[in-house]
């Protein structure tokens, strides 16, 4: 579904992330977990086309991304970010519905679309549709990042750092709702984080990031045997 090859990303010749060589399949999460500055961000990026690779190849379902139009890329791919992705001055329904109103979609769809990805992410929209984001908790304004993200329905979530913000016991149950939710609509997840214990709750498989390039990827059966010094560190923080 997401496919990096060799694929590098250097400004002025110093590279930021690369060798790049990893294989998410259809329907899996797949959590990049690293130190902050380790070159998360900028794989993700790679991915919705926000950056081009300088070198390699980014493909998803099969196609390189320099080939796919980034409207219509971006349209496939949901952006989950920190809550500052909302839109301060629209309504909780309007920022839900702001992709399918780009898309053109008529006000009846959208409204039952908003209602339905409200229900989704357990916020009731009788309470909820008409507030303003700064009317939420840290956890319900999470909530509406991620309904705004499903809205046209795309198969592939990116996400970064999207639950950083909260404290840690709605951290917990966003995490364990948000892996029912992508489970149950078989999204494809890649899903960025510095949080150990964030990447238990989430992942299938692991990928640990470290100056820029990938070193342990496993299971997270995998993640907890391995004996490695960068992973036995890491484990030691969970
Ligand atoms: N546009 C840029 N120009 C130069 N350096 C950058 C740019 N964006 C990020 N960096 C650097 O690239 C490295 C990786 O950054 P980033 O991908 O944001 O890491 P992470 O998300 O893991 O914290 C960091 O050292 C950061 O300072
Ligand atoms: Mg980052």
């Amino acid at each position: 579904m997401v496919e990096f090859e060799n694929a590098h990303y250097r400004v002025d010749g110093t590279r930021l992330v690369g060798p790049l060589n990893l294989s998410v399949e259809r329907g899996e999460t797949v959590v990049l977990l690293g130190e902050s500055g380790s070159g998360k961000t900028t794989t993700l990026r790679l991915i919705n086309r926000l950056l081009d690779p300088t070198e390699g190849t980014v493909r998803v379902e099969g196609r390189s991304t320099d080939s796919w139009d980034p409207v219509l890329l971006r349209r496939h791919i949901g952006y989950v970010i920190q809550e500052i992705g909302l839109f301060p001055h629209l309504s909780v329904a309007r920022n839900v519905g702001v992709v399918p109103y780009l898309l053109g979609w008529e006000r009846e769809r959208r409204e039952d679309r908003v209602q339905e990805l409200l229900g989704l992410v357990g916020l009731d929209p009788a309470e909820f549709a008409d507030r303003k984001p700064h009317e939420l908790s840290g956890g319900q304004r999470q909530r509406v990042g991620v309904a705004r993200a499903l809205a046209a329905d795309p198969p592939i979530l990116l996400c970064d750092e999207a639950f950083g913000a909260v404290d840690p016991v709605t951290r917990a149950e966003l995490q364990s709702q948000f892996r029912s939710l992508t489970n149950r609509l078989d999204k494809t997840v890649v899903f960025v984080t510095h949080d150990v214990r964030e990447a238990l709750a989430l992942a299938d498989r692991i990928v640990v990031f470290e100056s820029g390039t990938t070193g342990f990827v496993g299971t997270v059966d995998q993640f907890q045997a391995d004996q490695s010094a960068a992973v036995t560190a890491l484990r030691d923080l969970a």
